[in-house]
């Protein structure tokens, strides 16, 4: 599984997007150590709040399906059809993908020309994970 090959699942993924409040229609493509792929999308709620993001709702589909070793994460937003830019997560899906990312996972952005690797050390400085 190239990491193209990963963003072009996270792009179909994005096809199942509920967004009708933003029009921004994200896809994530998780995989797991075993070469498992799940998939997410952005879930929206006239409840703003009760949104769920494409990245946790590729963990969660993971995780009740018995899987916890993950490896990396494609990510793409799409606005009118078009990735225009990267789609980092967001500091939610960030905490949530360090509950269960150890240092060597990746996560690969897409601005439609341009791949972005980052690591979950840049992506979660000084997190909270203590209490
Ligand atoms: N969104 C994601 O799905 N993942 C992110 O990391 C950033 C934001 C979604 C949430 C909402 O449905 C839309 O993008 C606009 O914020």
């Amino acid at each position: 599984m190239t990491d193209y090959d990963l963003i072009e699942l996270a792009k179909q993924a994005s096809e199942n997007s509920y967004s009708p409040y933003s029009k921004f229609k994200v896809g994530a493509a998780l995989l797991c150590r075993d070469g498992t792929v799940f998939l997410g999308c952005n879930v929206e709620n006239v409840s703003f709040g009760a949104t769920n993001c494409a990245e946790r709702t590729a963990i969660f589909s993971a995780i009740i399906n018995g899987h916890r070793e993950f490896s990396k994460i494609a990510v793409v937003g799409m606005s009118d059809g078009k990735i225009k830019d990267f789609t980092p997560p967001c500091g939610i899906c960030r905490q949530v993908l360090k509950e269960f990312c150890g240092s060597d996972f990746s996560i690969i952005l897409f601005d439609g020309k341009n791949t972005k690797t980052l690591t979950m050390d840049e992506i979660t400085p000084n997190w909270f994970s203590e209490f």
